[in-house]
């Protein structure tokens, strides 16, 4: 039976890997190597526990560090496992630097990489995750899109033809399975809200967490906070670089640890929109058809923003408002409803069938 080593370490991963596992699990070897890059309960355990993922056969422990010492980290302590595991070959998701060490790994020693949400592209390449996804597409033996917009960037860039595999996205296949479930948190309850009365805020991309942008979103968040109610679950990230910056957040805002999966979707499918520079968050919303503003110059989920269901607010302080007085006032809310964004489940049966292909299985 063919072998098939899968590397993640961080949230998203977890959450757009989970529907794809089982299935490798059922119809071939599937090892399992978790990085470490994240490694709090709340950002990584948790969601190996609400999703039913089988612990990790390797665990790498690298932590955080800065981007050339966290990658170094993983390249050193999953060269060994490579060596003896032999798989036939190495899947990796999105653009994190757990990502693009593993398929760096592999591709050195020649083994194939698979790339899950290949040809994402922001066109910011200050972004460290545009540029790992960059350099893991590639190396990637297989591109595995999500979508004809991220199928047209691989071509553009010369990638050949016959190993890009169109397939959709996991993330939605993991709302769809996960939804009703979610139905059964009782976050609204614990944070005292009420369905589609409030507003769930995200934030914690590089860009948005540096000090010449982070004051401008906060000023802007703290103003709407004096009209509306606003959830924010705070990511590590940007926790420590609101109190490295010296920031205050309005005392109005209904602050929270960050949440789990099933949580969140409640979260996002109760609330009136949502506001995020979440790449997993845009997805969500756009399953559960809410609302959502965009805090960023630019999406790599342009689907939603080309269906009408989505917009982008921008980052600085007078964008943001602006595009919150436009968008969340009543006529603004009504027409991104009345635009849903299309959803395509499937994805994780196509993209094990193209793994399935590749390793011979
Ligand atoms: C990473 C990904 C990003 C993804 C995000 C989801 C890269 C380059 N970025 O960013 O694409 O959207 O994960 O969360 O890989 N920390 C903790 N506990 C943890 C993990 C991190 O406290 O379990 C803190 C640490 O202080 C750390 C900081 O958060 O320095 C940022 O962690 P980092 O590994 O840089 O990743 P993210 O910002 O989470």
């Amino acid at each position: 039976m063919p072998k098939v080593l899968t590397i993640l370490g961080t949230r998203p991963e977890i959450i757009k890997l989970s529907p794809l596992m089982p299935l490798l699990a059922e119809r071939c070897e599937h090892v399992l190597v978790h990085s470490g890059q994240h490694y709090s309960y709340d950002v990584d355990a948790i969601f190996f526990h609400e999703l039913q993922l089988p612990d990790p056969q390797h665990a790498l422990g690298v932590g955080s560090a800065t981007h050339g010492e966290q990658t170094a980290r993983i390249l050193a302590r999953l060269e060994p496992i490579l060596f003896s595991e032999k798989p036939a070959a190495v899947l990796v998701q999105g653009d994190t630097n757990t990502a693009m060490a593993g398929a760096l790994c592999a591709s050195k020693i020649d083994i194939p990489v698979v790339h899950l949400e290949s040809g994402g592209r922001s066109f910011n390449r200050a972004m460290p995750e545009e540029q790992n996804r960059i350099i893991i597409d590639h190396i990637a033996a297989l591109l595995l899109a999500a979508d004809e917009i991220a199928t047209t960037n691989l071509r553009n860039e010369g990638l050949p033809e016959e190993i890009i595999a169109t397939i959709g996205s996991t993330a939605i296949d993991a709302v769809l399975r996960n939804r009703e479930h979610a139905q059964n948190s009782t976050i609204l309850e614990q944070l005292e809200l009420r369905e589609k009365n409030y507003l769930l805020l995200t934030l914690h991309r590089a860009e948005n967490t540096i000090p010449s942008v982070l004051p401008g979103m906060v000023e802007a968040i703290n103003t709407l906070a004096e009209t509306y109610t606003i959830v924010f679950p705070v990511h590590p990230r940007t926790a420590a670089a609101l109190k490295q910056q010296g920031l205050t957040l309005s005392p109005k805002l209904c602050l929270s640890k960050p949440l789990g999966y099933l949580d969140t979707l409640r979260l996002i499918g109760s609330a009136t929109a949502v506001l995020t520079d979440s790449g997993g968050l845009q997805e969500e919303a756009g399953v559960l058809q809410t609302p959502l503003l965009i805090t960023r110059n630019e999406t790599e989920w342009r689907y939603l923003v080309d269906a009408g269901s989505a917009v982008l607010i921008g980052n600085r302080k007078e964008e943001m408002l602006a595009g919150a007085a436009t968008w969340l006032a009543p006529e603004g809310l009504a027409q991104l409803r009345a635009h849903p964004a299309p959803v395509y489940a499937g994805a994780a049966e196509r993209g094990a069938e193209a793994i399935l292909r590749l390793v011979g299985g």
